[in-house]
């Protein structure tokens, strides 16, 4: 008889967590456990002295500048969401722009041919593809139930091995979302927020990679672009936010600009949550720029794969009453 080896898997037991077995959509990028983490890893391989940032964007972007020291400066986006840029890049900068809502591929196209360091934030664009070279980050959670993680691509990469994140006490929310329901969970997602901030770069937990492993991404792609086409073909003519569909791929949301600044309250009472694209830019900004009035007024309305046209139809019917 043959002398069998030792086994390194163990064999029997309890069933661990059963879930479908698949592939991510960015195999061949970096793994990490946040988007600001990978906006780290940018800044220290390619030793930036400054940064050129949107005053349309989340403060947590502010959090590796700071922790690296770097120095920064804000500048304004036009109506079509794209930089105004009427200043003189130094040497050795680099300007971050956000692929907004996801409908911005055109824009980003654009500037990498006249920015020699840019920085693509796809955090809400993750069905856009990173163009060839361009450094360009995603974060997970944006998109999917999970509760970090990021893609980073960048030529390059750090020599030593990062250590592996854990997600295990990130994940009351998004069970507590199944049994109990979306509102329960809202208390545990906001303190997860919490817990994602300050950390040190990591690669990404091997529970959220399994999680994004087994998730059907064409069909989540297709949904989002049927939602947000039904929305468009809609809304176009009340929107007062312009843009060319044809650039977005499969979008986060669909972003509706109203001139009633009570819309989002409306929406909220009715059980339809729109986020406010970001609080931290009423500190930023005063109420004459363009960026103030986009936080104030623009509701981002839901298109992901948990809906099905008919409840786009009711969400529409409940919109239109107010317009
Ligand atoms: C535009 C934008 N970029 C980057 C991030 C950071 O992503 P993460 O939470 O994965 O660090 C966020 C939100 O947190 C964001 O809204």
């Amino acid at each position: 008889m043959q002398k069998n080896k030792p086994n390194p898997k163990s064999m029997g037991g309890y069933f661990e967590l059963q879930l479908t077995a698949g592939a991510e959509h960015y195999p061949n990028l970096i793994r990490l456990n946040t988007g600001r983490n990978a906006l780290e890893y940018i800044l220290k391989q390619r030793a930036y002295t400054k940064i050129y940032i949107p005053y349309f964007t989340c403060e947590v972007i502010l959090e590796p500048i700071n922790k690296l020291n770097i120095a920064y400066q804000f500048y304004s986006i036009n109506e079509q969401l794209e930089p105004i840029i009427d200043f003189e890049i130094e040497p050795h900068s680099c300007l971050l722009y956000t692929n907004y809502f996801g409908i911005k591929q055109g824009a980003v196209k654009e500037l990498s041919k006249h920015i020699k360091h840019l920085i693509v934030d796809n955090s809400q664009a993750f069905f856009s593809e990173p163009l060839p070279g361009i450094d360009t980050f995603y974060s997970c959670r944006k998109f999917f139930g999970v509760s970090d993680g990021a893609y980073l691509q960048i030529k390059k990469k750090l020599s030593k091995k990062l250590p592996v994140d854990s997600s295990i006490n990130r994940f009351s929310h998004l069970l507590k979302s199944i049994e109990l329901g979306i509102e329960a969970g809202y208390g545990d997602y906001k303190a997860n927020n919490e817990v994602l901030e300050n950390n040190e770069i990591k690669g990404m937990s091997l529970l959220t990679q399994k999680i994004l492993s087994g998730i059907d991404y064409e069909e989540c792609a297709k949904i989002r672009k049927r939602n947000f086409n039904f929305l468009h073909q809609h809304l176009q003519a009340h929107n007062l936010l312009k843009f060319d569909i044809s650039e977005s791929s499969s979008p986060m949301v669909y972003p509706f600009l109203s001139a009633d600044r009570d819309l989002k309250l409306h929406l909220i009472q009715k059980k339809i949550y729109v986020a406010t694209y970001w609080p931290n830019v009423f500190k930023w900004t005063n109420k004459k720029m363009f960026e103030n009035h986009l936080a104030r007024y623009l509701v981002p309305l839901p298109i992901d794969h948990r809906y099905n046209l008919q409840d786009i139809f009711f969400m529409l019917n409940t919109l239109q009453q107010f317009l």
